[in-house]
């Protein structure tokens, strides 16, 4: 059993640390691999040098847990779109293509995505027993919202209209991502990941009355899924504000990632039956390391008598100092919480 799982399956309840997005862009070691090899998505590809760096964080902290390094939009990228980063402008996905993407089959989707499985495998040799190995996905809605591009520009808002008058043509596509998330989840984890965490890092933008439909049923058909496999799960709905109650209930996941607009308080109260993860706003990291160690402190004392895992409210920030996230670390350690 490694750390994360003893947690998340309530068997035991210890101090683990990780952090959201701990692999790469703050990291001089990723951005110098990074420099070599300009296409993104085939750096993902790349078994060894993912594999390299999803160990960098590792290596440098001590973490408790590795998270795989790739991207959720490798599966858009195996149902057929091409996918390009561009600098500052995040990234742009060609057109959906509906006819290609109905027709990619699993043993040619698994097949595309070999090389992360092979990436985990290697990893998992090299890191530490006790330690995780995290494997993750979108959440069907916020690879919608890329695939489709329904973000109005660069604005946080979603194109309703737009949302409304492709209401058929998402409810097939829905229908076929779920299925392939759930493979891709399940060769994951045959690969040696120990647990899953599902990113649903648009939930924010979902209107009110289509939450059920785009936030809730597809992260409770992967939850579902995952319970029948026997996967530890996290869920992270960002941005859903109240509605993480309401979450909790339904979809009921193993671990739940509260962002940082979610008072500490209120969780601790509020969602019950379910292993709390993260909260910490990244940009504490960017300011004195007082201010970041007290916002540290609330989290901990907070959750200190219940299992807690801990992480951040986003992953950690391009502009992030490595230096500040060891000290976070050090700290985390060896904060006596009694
Ligand atoms: O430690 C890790 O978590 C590394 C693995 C990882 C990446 N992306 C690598 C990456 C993970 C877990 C992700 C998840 C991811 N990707 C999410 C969910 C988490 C979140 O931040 O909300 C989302 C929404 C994406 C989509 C994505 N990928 C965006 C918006 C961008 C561009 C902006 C950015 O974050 O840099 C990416 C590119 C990306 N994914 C990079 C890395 C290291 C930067 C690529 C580069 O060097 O240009």
């Amino acid at each position: 059993m490694t750390i994360l799982k003893d947690i998340l399956n309530k068997k035991k309840s210890c101090k683990s640390i990780w952090f959201m997005r701990q692999a790469g862009r703050y990291l001089p070691e990723f951005q110098e691999i990074r420099k070599k090899n300009p296409n993104f998505i085939e750096l993902c590809l790349n078994s060894k040098l993912s594999s390299e760096i999803t160990l960098h964080p590792i290596n440098r902290f001590d973490l408790d847990a590795a998270i795989i390094f790739s991207d959720i939009l490798i599966v858009p990228f195996s149902l057929g779109q091409n996918v390009k980063f561009i600098k500052k402008n995040g990234p742009e996905l060609s057109n959906f293509n509906m006819e290609y993407f109905l027709d990619v089959t699993e043993n040619q989707f698994s097949k595309i995505l070999n090389p992360v499985y092979k990436s985990i495998e290697i990893t998992r040799k090299k890191l530490d027993k006790k330690k995780s190995l995290i494997s993750f996905v979108g959440a069907p809605w916020t690879l919608l919202v890329y695939m489709l591009n329904i973000k109005k520009g660069n604005i946080k808002e979603v194109d309703i209209v737009k949302l409304r008058k492709e209401k058929i043509i998402i409810d097939k596509i829905l229908k076929k991502l779920i299925n392939f998330l759930c493979i891709h989840i399940k060769n994951q984890i045959e690969a040696g990941a120990d647990t899953v965490q599902i990113f649903d890092s648009w939930a924010g933008l979902i209107p009110a009355q289509d939450i059920n439909k785009y936030c809730y049923v597809p992260n409770l058909k992967i939850v579902d899924f995952c319970k029948k496999e026997n996967i530890s799960n996290i869920c992270f709905p960002r941005g859903i504000k109240e509605k993480y109650y309401e979450f909790n209930n339904i979809v009921k996941p193993n671990g739940i990632n509260i962002d940082y607009e979610v008072d500490p308080d209120w969780a601790r109260n509020k969602l019950r039956n379910v292993v709390i993860q993260g909260g910490l706003d990244p940009k504490k990291l960017l300011k004195s390391e007082e201010e970041m160690l007290e916002g540290a402190t609330k989290y901990i004392q907070t959750f200190k008598d219940i299992p807690y895992i801990f992480n951040l409210g986003h992953g950690l920030l391009p502009e992030t100092d490595p230096d500040r996230v060891k000290k976070l670390v050090e700290f985390y350690r060896n904060f006596d919480e009694h």
